[in-house]
């Protein structure tokens, strides 16, 4: 039977070099990670996994605290790419559906640190909000805590543990981490409505993270009987299902299900999915697997990227040798759809962005779609696997075609100030 201690407790079962591994994004355990500074004094070396944290805990960020506490994540936050340089930060690349998995080939924690929901009459409680790698943490940490809140959701999937696998519980009350629904604009509503074109009743739908999948969401609304096979489930996906869009009727794998791996959205979200049964949180491991994915026909998937060169590969994670956020699911879900009957990739962007110019406040707009990535950057999707691409002056679709017919696709969806420049550079380089 777990015991319940308070956090100062917590922090004494913390020793020299111990390895850490925290659930991800709202499921981090957060009354523990809040206070880790407070150790420093104590101990040496430690060492501690996130996965999109989304508090600023001083043991990551302050400079103070960054020969004590190293730290890496699977995904990074705004916080970790701002501190990147205090020099204790690292970044685990990686492909979501093997994050835990491919980290405990090379590590296993002394420590889990994560939340989870209140235990129900039977002994059983919930991982929550997610279901990415936490249980396989759990499973094989020396020393297992949780951080159990009566505000988080009682979910349900594969994510259920007994109190006598956990060694230790920390009551905790605090409000659940929300993602606000952010508005959509021109812009996003344009790639909303190439990409609703392309998709049928009947589809099976993974959205990614960030503004434009948001959008994505709002334009399906008129769909009929769409499926939800997801990394992220999202407030969008929650809008879908209440309108009706989604009923989950026509899934070919959990028929009737929507499935995630995590959650995270608003607090009408949380409510919809607390002991929600037609919504099953299952392994990241598996709901993340290409070849699981593949199993769904018509199963369509949505993600953004930061850049996308001539040839079609994709640079969503980072800005040149900034890391800015992670390879995440896009992807495991890219090529997962194209492995499904009849499936289908999209990765959305706008055709500009508006970056500052070093020093100053200044921003200036460039092309998002460019004859090179930025020196460093990092593919997030391959060009072998890249299908469909939108922005906001239409879709392409990629597959199968050879450089040439890229170059010129891509062009044409280009923002129209840039396309002279970019025809220019693809001469240059002798890709037409
Ligand atoms: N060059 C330089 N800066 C760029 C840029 C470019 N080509 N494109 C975007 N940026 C800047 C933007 O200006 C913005 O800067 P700001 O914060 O100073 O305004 C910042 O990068 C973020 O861009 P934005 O388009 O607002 O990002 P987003 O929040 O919509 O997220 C991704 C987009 C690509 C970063 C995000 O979707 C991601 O991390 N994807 C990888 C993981 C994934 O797809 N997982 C799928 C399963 S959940």
């Amino acid at each position: 039977m777990a015991k319940k201690i308070t956090v100062d407790e917590a922090l004494n079962l913390i020793k020299d070099q111990d390895y850490m591994v925290a659930g991800m994004a709202a499921s981090e355990g957060r009354a523990l990670l809040t206070r880790l500074h407070e150790i420093q004094d104590r101990v040496n070396k430690v060492t501690v996994d996130l996965c999109l944290p989304l508090s600023s805990y001083k043991f990551m960020l302050e400079k103070q605290y960054s020969d004590t506490f190293n730290v890496n994540s699977w995904f990074f936050s705004n916080d970790l790419r701002r501190n990147f340089k205090n020099g204790n930060i690292s970044f685990i690349p990686n492909h979501l559906h093997f994050a835990g998995v491919r980290r405990l080939d090379h590590k296993v924690p002394n420590i889990f640190i994560g939340n989870a929901s209140m235990p129900d009459e039977n002994g059983y409680l919930s991982l929550s909000l997610s279901n990415v790698y936490e249980k396989k943490m759990i499973e094989k940490a020396e020393i297992t805590i949780l951080e159990i809140n009566p505000n988080f959701p009682r979910t349900l999937g594969d994510l259920l543990v007994h109190e006598s696998e956990i060694d230790y519980f920390i009551d905790v009350d605090y409000d659940v981490p929300v993602l606000p629904d952010s508005p959509s604009n021109e812009k996003d509503k344009m790639i909303g409505k190439h990409i609703a074109e392309l998709i049928h009743d009947g589809d099976c739908i993974q959205l990614g993270i960030g503004g434009i999948p948001n959008a994505v969401a709002d334009a399906l609304h008129d769909k009929k009987d769409l499926g939800v096979h997801t990394e992220m489930l999202t407030t969008g996906f929650m809008k879908l299902y209440k309108s009706g869009a989604v009923t989950n009727k026509k899934k070919t794998l959990h028929n009737g299900k929507m499935v995630a791996a995590f959650a995270l959205g608003t607090n009408e979200l949380y409510e919809f999915i607390d002991n929600n049964e037609d919504i099953l949180l299952l392994d990241g491991n598996y709901v993340n697997d290409p070849c699981v994915i593949g199993k769904n026909e018509n199963q369509v998937s949505i993600n953004t990227t930061i850049e996308v060169d001539l040839t079609g590969q994709c640079c969503s994670e980072s800005i040149g040798t900034v890391q800015f956020s992670g390879t995440g699911g896009q992807s495991d879900t890219a090529t997962g759809a194209q492995r499904a009957k009849n499936g289908r990739s999209f990765i959305a962007l706008y055709s500009t962005a508006k970056v500052r110019v070093k020093d100053s406040e200044e921003r200036v707009e460039i092309s998002k779609i460019v004859p090179y990535l930025k020196r460093g950057a990092a593919v997030s999707l391959s060009r072998n696997d890249v299908d469909y691409i939108v922005t906001e002056y239409g879709a392409v679709r990629l597959r199968g075609t050879n450089i040439k017919e890229r170059v010129e696709l891509l062009i044409s969806i280009a923002h129209p100030k840039f396309r002279d420049e970019l025809r220019k550079e693809a001469q240059e380089i002798g890709y037409i």
